[in-house]
């Protein structure tokens, strides 16, 4: 059987020097189990699978084969950073597969939140699958599971591991963080050198912006929610103590606006930022009038459509951190 307990006489990773540590551990114990071999991975971007990337180019060098589907849900500048980060800087071997069309056109027409959850999983699997298939010898699938996925296995995360793939793709699996807590997963990362947008980022859910773009996602809504979100992440970021998630949705309705003295309709950015331990429960902390409002006009200013900006002080329960 698999062990999958954290052996009790291992230190947790708070330091550059014991990060430094683990890393040579992790490279020896990765060509050992590896030698020769080829390892695909799911290369997203977020902290968990870019330190897996960062830790398996240490070891293997060009046998790690990154594949970053862009389903066209990702944040502003995240697919770009990916091939910068890895192809340009570190020299990987990185398929990057643009498939914002086929996703996009999957979930047209779709407005309920778990079928959308769904399809962009069943999709990415699909995506992915394809990817492996036309790649040769490979041996091994790495993973970016930390030891929370492990603790609830039925966690959040759970549809972001490629473990709907066919038998036949089903490789012997390389986690080489998988007994790592999140905090210990980004010090390990910054010992690695990636930078410090990648290695702080907030938590982002697998199927990205398509559950904040709230109902049916369309082309030119989902373009001024991204665009939108960006400004929340920079204004909200300037803060001297930034919250533990914060972004904004917009809901499919539309509310009424006026322009040169004609009303028309446009929509609504709702701002979102929570404090949580464990996305169990959450609070909302204060933000500034004044940051509130900078994100107000720099979104009513430059984002096309949007003609309302709200703020979302719910906390959880009763409502969810994310709209859907
Ligand atoms: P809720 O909205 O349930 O979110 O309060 C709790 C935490 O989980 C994230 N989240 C997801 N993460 N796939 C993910 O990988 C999902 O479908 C998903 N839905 C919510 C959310 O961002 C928050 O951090």
């Amino acid at each position: 059987m698999e062990n999958n307990k954290r052996p009790e006489t291992m230190e947790r990773i708070t330091t550059p020097a014991l990060a430094e540590a683990f890393i040579r551990e992790q490279v020896a114990a990765l060509r050992e189990q590896i030698g020769d071999g080829k390892v695909l991975l799911a290369l997203s971007g977020g902290v968990d699978s870019s330190v897996v990337a960062a830790l398996l180019i240490r070891a293997i060098g060009k046998n790690l084969v990154c594949v970053h589907v862009n389903h066209g849900l990702l944040r502003k500048g995240e697919p770009e950073q990916v091939i910068r980060v890895f192809r340009d800087e570190m020299n990987a071997n990185l398929i990057y597969v643009d498939a914002v069309d086929r996703f996009l056109d999957k979930l047209a027409g779709v407005a309920e939140p778990e079928k959308k959850r769904k399809i962009i999983g069943a999709e990415f699997i699909r995506v992915f699958e394809e990817e492996a298939r036309k790649l040769e010898g490979i041996g091994f699938l790495a993973q970016g599971t930390i030891y929370p996925d492990i603790l609830e296995s039925d966690g959040v995360k759970a549809h972001h591991n490629v473990g709907g793939l066919p038998e036949d793709l089903r490789f012997e699996l390389v986690e080489p963080v998988k007994f790592l807590y999140k905090d210990e997963v980004r010090v390990v990362g910054k010992a690695l050198g990636l930078p410090d947008n990648m290695v702080y980022r907030q938590p982002f859910p697998g199927p990205g912006l398509g559950v904040r773009c709230v109902g049916a996602i369309t082309r030119d809504r989902l373009e001024a929610l991204r665009e939108a979100d960006a400004i929340v992440r920079e204004e909200i970021g300037k803060l001297p103590s930034v919250p533990w998630q914060y972004f904004c949705a917009i809901p499919d309705i539309q509310s009424t606006g006026i322009k040169d003295g004609k009303r028309y309709m446009g929509w609504i950015v709702v701002i979102r930022a929570v404090n949580t331990v464990d996305a169990v429960t959450a609070t909302v902390p204060e933000i500034p009038f004044s940051t509130l409002c900078t994100i107000r006009d720099r979104i009513i200013a430059t984002v096309p459509g949007v003609n309302r900006v709200a703020w979302d002080i719910s906390e959880k329960p009763v409502a969810t951190i994310e709209w859907e």
